[in-house]
C-alpha cells in the first residue's frame, strides 16, 4: 500500500502525505551538518514506499542538497518531486533578485526546474512582493519554475494576488485541530479560485499523538517544532482544552484501531480543498511511515466530528488568519518571534521631517502624482496621523488587481498600515476610514475586505458611492489615526 494521490495540477500529481524536511534545519542546529548521502538514502527510502513528494525552504538547513543528492542518484522514472520556498528579506524585488534566489533552488536542487517553488513573505505592508511573484510567474514561463505556489498567506492576500494575475496553484498553511482558521476565509477562497492547500502542523510537532495523552505540560521542548507548537496550544486556551481534544481524537482513534495520528491528519486530510498534509521527518531517527499510512484506511463520521466539535468548544480560535503568526504577535514561531528569520523589518516607505514645523512629518508612496498635485501620503502633526485618499497603485502608475474591489482594498489598507507605522504609529490607531467606490458592485467585496482587516479593532467608517474615480480604480480610501495613549 502506498499513500493516497491528488492532482495538484493535471500534470503533477503528488503524494497526499508529503514529507517535510525542516527539522533537517533542527537537526543541524549545533553546526553538525547531516551525512548527505545517508540523507540522500533515508529520502529514497520513503520515495520508493509512495512518499515521494518531499516539502523544503531555502532557510532549511541543507535539506535541498540532501534533496539533490536522493535525486541525482535515483533510479527510475517518474523521478520524486521537490517542492521548495523561497522566503527573501523584504525589500525591492527587481528581475536580477528574483531570478537569483530561484536559480540558487535550482543549483541546491541539481535540478532544470523546480516542481514547485512557494513564496513566502514577512510583511505585506511592503508591496515588493507582488513585483516578485511577476517575476517568478515569468521564470515559470521560462520554464526554471514547474507550478507557483505561495506560503502563509491569508484569504486577502491570496485573493490580491490571484485577481492580480499570478498563476498561484497552492498556500502551504498551518493546518490541525488544534489551528483551525484554515477552514475559515480562505477556505472560500481557495473554492472560489481552485487553489489547494498544503497542510503543516497537523501533527503539531508530534503533540497530536499517544506521546502526549494524559501527560502533564512541559516546560519547555527542545526541537523546534515542538516549541513553536506548544505556543499554539498555548494561543489555543491551553493544556487541559488542547488535553481534551487529543482525548477525543483518542476514543475515536480506538473505535477505528487506528492512532491518534491518524485522527489528527485525517480530519485535515477530510476538507475538500485539502491537497496534501506534510509531516515532518527526523533523518535518520524516527520514521512512522506504516502508521501514517493507516489514514487511508478509515472515514471520520458524524459521530467522530460530533465529537471534535465538543473539544473544539473548549478551546480558543487561535487569532487572525492564516499566516498572522509570522507577521504579528502573538508570534507563533519556534522562538517566538522573528529573530530566526529577519534582523529587522524593512519599510517601503520613511518618514521626512518637516523642516519648518516640529512634530510634524510626512511619507510619500512613490505614486507619479504626489509630485504633480503636491500632496503625501500621510502626514503626522502630534499624536495626528492624516492619509490621503489611496488607491491601488503599485510604483509609479500601475493599477493592481483591475475590476476587483476587494482586491484593491487589501493593497490599500496594506499601504495605509505602511503609512501609518512608518510615521510611528500602529495600524491599531487607525479611527476613521473613508471609502469611495465606483459601483454597486464594489460595495460587498470592498465592505469584506475592509471587515477581515479590521476585525479586531473596527474603525469608524464612511462609505460613498461616487461613480466616476478616475483610471481603473474600483476604490479609493482616506484615513485618520490618532497614535495610541493611555485613555482617562
Ligand atoms: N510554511 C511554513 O511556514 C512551515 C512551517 C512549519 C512547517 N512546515 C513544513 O511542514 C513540515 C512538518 O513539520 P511540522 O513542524 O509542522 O511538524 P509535524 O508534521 O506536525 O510533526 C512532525 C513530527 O510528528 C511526529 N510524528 C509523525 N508521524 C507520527 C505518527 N504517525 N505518530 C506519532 N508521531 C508522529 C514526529 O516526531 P518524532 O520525529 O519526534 O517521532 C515528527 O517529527 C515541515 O518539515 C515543513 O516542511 C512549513
Amino acid at each position: 500500500m502506498t499513500p493516497e494521490r491528488r492532482n495538484l495540477t493535471p500534470d503533477l500529481s503528488i503524494s497526499r502525505i508529503l514529507t517535510g524536511l525542516w527539522q533537517v534545519a533542527d537537526q543541524e542546529k549545533d553546526g553538525v551538518l547531516l551525512d548527505r548521502s545517508a540523507g540522500a538514502k533515508a529520502l529514497a527510502d520513503y520515495a520508493r514506499e509512495g512518499f515521494d513528494t518531499f516539502d523544503m525552504a531555502d532557510h532549511y538547513g541543507t535539506s535541498e542538497l540532501i534533496t539533490g543528492e536522493m535525486l541525482r542518484t535515483w533510479q527510475g522514472s517518474p523521478r520524486p518531486i521537490a517542492f521548495t520556498k523561497w522566503c527573501p528579506e523584504p525589500g525591492p524585488m527587481t528581475a536580477e533578485i528574483v531570478r537569483k534566489g530561484v536559480q540558487e533552488r535550482l543549483d541546491r536542487l541539481g535540478v532544470d526546474r523546480v516542481d514547485l517553488l512557494q513564496f513566502h513573505w514577512w510583511s505585506f505592508e511592503h508591496p515588493a512582493w507582488l513585483d516578485a511573484l511577476h517575476e517568478m510567474t515569468k521564470l515559470r514561463d521560462e520554464g526554471l519554475i514547474g507550478e507557483i505556489g505561495v506560503t502563509n498567506f491569508d484569504a486577502a492576500h491570496l485573493n490580491l494576488a490571484l485577481a492580480d494575475g499570478i498563476p498561484l496553484v497552492s498556500n502551504q498553511v498551518s493546518f490541525s485541530l488544534i489551528d483551525r482558521r484554515a477552514a475559515g476565509h480562505l477556505a472560500e477562497t481557495c473554492r472560489k479560485h481552485d487553489v489547494q492547500l498544503l497542510a503543516y502542523g497537523t501533527l503539531c510537532g508530534g503533540f497530536l499523538s499517544e506521546r502526549w495523552l494524559g501527560k502533564p505540560e512541559p516546560d519547555a521542548v527542545k526541537d523546534w517544532s515542538g516549541s513553536k507548537y506548544l505556543r499554539f496550544i498555548h494561543a489555543a486556551g491551553g493544556w487541559a482544552g488542547y488535553q481534551g481534544i487529543l482525548s477525543a481524537a483518542d476514543t475515536i482513534a480506538r473505535k477505528h484501531g487506528v492512532s491518534i495520528s491518524n485522527v489528527a491528519t485525517r480530519w485535515v486530510l477530510e476538507h475538500d480543498h485539502v491537497a496534501g498534509v506534510i509531516i515532518g521527518a527526523r533523518l535518520g531517527e524516527n520514521q512512522h511511515r506504516a502508521d501514517n499510512l493507516r489514514l487511508f484506511q478509515f472515514e471520520l463520521d458524524a459521530e467522530d466530528h460530533a465529537l471534535l466539535v465538543q473539544a473544539f468548544a473548549a478551546t480558543t480560535p487561535i487569532p487572525g488568519d492564516c499566516g498572522d503568526e509570522y507577521r504579528q504577535p502573538p508570534f507563533l514561531t519556534a522562538s517566538g518571534d522573528l529573530s530566526h528569520h529577519l534582523a529587522e523589518m524593512p519599510s517601503a516607505m520613511q518618514a521626512v521631517a518637516d523642516p519648518d514645523v516640529p512634530d510634524r512629518a510626512r511619507v510619500f508612496s512613490g505614486s507619479l502624482w504626489e509630485p504633480i498635485a503636491g500632496y503625501c501620503r500621510a502626514l503626522r502633526d502630534g499624536d495626528r496621523i492624516v492619509i490621503s485618499g489611496t488607491t491601488a497603485t503599485h510604483g509609479v502608475d500601475r493599477t493592481v488587481a483591475l475590476g476587483d474591489a476587494g482586491a484593491q482594498t487589501t493593497y490599500i489598507l496594506d499601504k495605509i498600515a505602511a503609512s501609518v507605522r512608518a510615521l510611528g504609529g500602529d495600524p491599531k490607531d487607525i479611527l476613521r476610514t473613508r471609502m469611495y467606490l465606483r459601483g454597486e458592485e464594489d460595495v460587498e467585496d470592498a465592505a469584506r475586505a475592509h471587515g477581515l482587516r479590521f476585525a479586531a479593532h473596527p474603525p469608524a467608517n464612511t462609505t460613498f458611492l461616487v461613480g466616476n474615480l478616475i483610471g481603473d480604480f474600483r476604490v479609493e480610501i482616506e484615513a485618520e489615526a490618532v497614535v495610541s495613549r493611555k485613555i482617562g
